[in-house]
């Protein structure tokens, strides 16, 4: 049996990239393996250092997980700041983490970008972060989207640097995973890039019938006129990639046909995207709405997850600061 850790930030919504990139794989996963679910709310510091409600983010978050059908009684549901040992293990990673690597990092480079006036440390050492969140459970597997594979990268590399190190076999080297063997990449509605919580590019599962009609229809296609023999465009293929993960293959086949005889019309193409769209995410979207008016519900789901998570991060610990040379008097 392997051990899988997933988890998402607190910083917004769940869209159709994050549904796909990573929660349809965790739950193909959660009854054969020893799964863990998080909510990243440590990280999601790094971005939003002072949000307006953290706690109803977190709680959006967890409510929406769990509509995707994360079972609480199988896999361990949990919030990153309800298991203090991961800070513990974050430092001690940090000792080993060279601020030259850091610095390379593909979403450290795009954040300071995107924040010029926030380049906290936080947001340099994300990856340690993230290295502890999941060696903490000395997990083998993370079902992950595309984004994230150069994070996995580097936990593998700080699994490895400490295992090297101490001269132990202690952490496994965890591999991102996707059952489809490559990791998917969900693109925007925007014509270009990923979809994004904060690029307003994104669908979002508790989005309403309407609002998915109103994104789509205004989705980037095509400028000029389709010439016979030419591949889709960037904005079109992205909505064919959209397509290919809510539509039936024969819906796909119909409009990927119209296209190749230039009798597409992307009006059309939309319209049925948006339908299918709305078929995939209506029940989600009930299921969110439950959850979030059953408080009981959640904090019994929280206080089970942190209870379950603390053991097995707390062992862990136990023997890395043994290893490392911590021992008592
Ligand atoms: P976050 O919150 O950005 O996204 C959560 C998950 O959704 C995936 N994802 C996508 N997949 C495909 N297409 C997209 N457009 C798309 N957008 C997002 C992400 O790859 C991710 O799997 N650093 C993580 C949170 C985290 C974490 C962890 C994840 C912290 N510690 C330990 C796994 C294990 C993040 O920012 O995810």
């Amino acid at each position: 049996m392997d051990t899988v850790v997933s988890g998402i930030r607190s910083t917004g919504n769940l869209h159709l990239g994050n549904y796909f990139g990573a929660v349809t794989n965790f739950l193909k996963m959660q009854n054969e393996n020893n799964c863990f679910f998080f909510i990243a709310d440590y990280h999601s510091l790094t971005t939003h250092p002072k949000p307006d409600d953290l706690h109803a983010n977190i709680k959006q978050v967890l409510a929406e997980y769990l509509a995707c059908g994360i079972d609480p009684e199988t896999a361990t549901v949990f919030i990153q700041s309800d298991v203090p040992e991961v800070t513990e293990l974050y430092l001690l990673l940090n000792m080993n983490a060279y601020v030259g690597e850091l610095e390379r990092t593909t979403s450290f480079k795009e954040k300071i970008r995107k924040q010029p006036d926030n380049i906290n440390a936080g947001l340099l050492t994300y990856p340690v972060l993230m290295a502890a969140d999941i060696i903490i459970h000395r997990a083998h597997k993370v079902p992950v989207g595309k984004d994230q594979e150069q994070h996995l990268e580097m936990t593998r590399r700080f699994a490895r640097r400490f295992n090297t190190l101490y001269g132990v076999d202690f952490f496994p080297e965890p591999d991102a995973y996707n059952f489809g063997k490559k990791l998917l990449k969900i693109p925007g509605l925007d014509g270009s890039g990923k979809m994004g919580k904060s690029e307003g590019n994104g669908i979002f599962l508790a989005d309403t019938a309407q609002v998915i009609r109103k994104k789509v229809m205004k989705a980037v296609t095509d400028t000029g006129p389709q010439k016979p023999g030419e591949k889709p465009s960037e904005p079109v293929e992205n909505l064919f990639t959209i397509m290919k993960v809510v539509s039936d293959p024969c819906t796909v086949k119909y409009f990927r046909d119209k296209h190749a005889t230039c009798e597409i019309r992307y009006g059309d193409m939309k319209k049925q995207l948006a339908e299918d769209i709305i078929k995939f995410t209506e029940p989600i979207r009930e299921r969110i709405a439950e959850i979030l008016a059953d408080k009981k519900y959640l904090a019994a789901v929280v206080s089970q997850g942190a209870e379950k998570a603390r053991q097995s991060a707390s062992r862990t610990i136990r023997e890395v600061r043994e290893i490392i040379g911590y021992r008592p008097f």
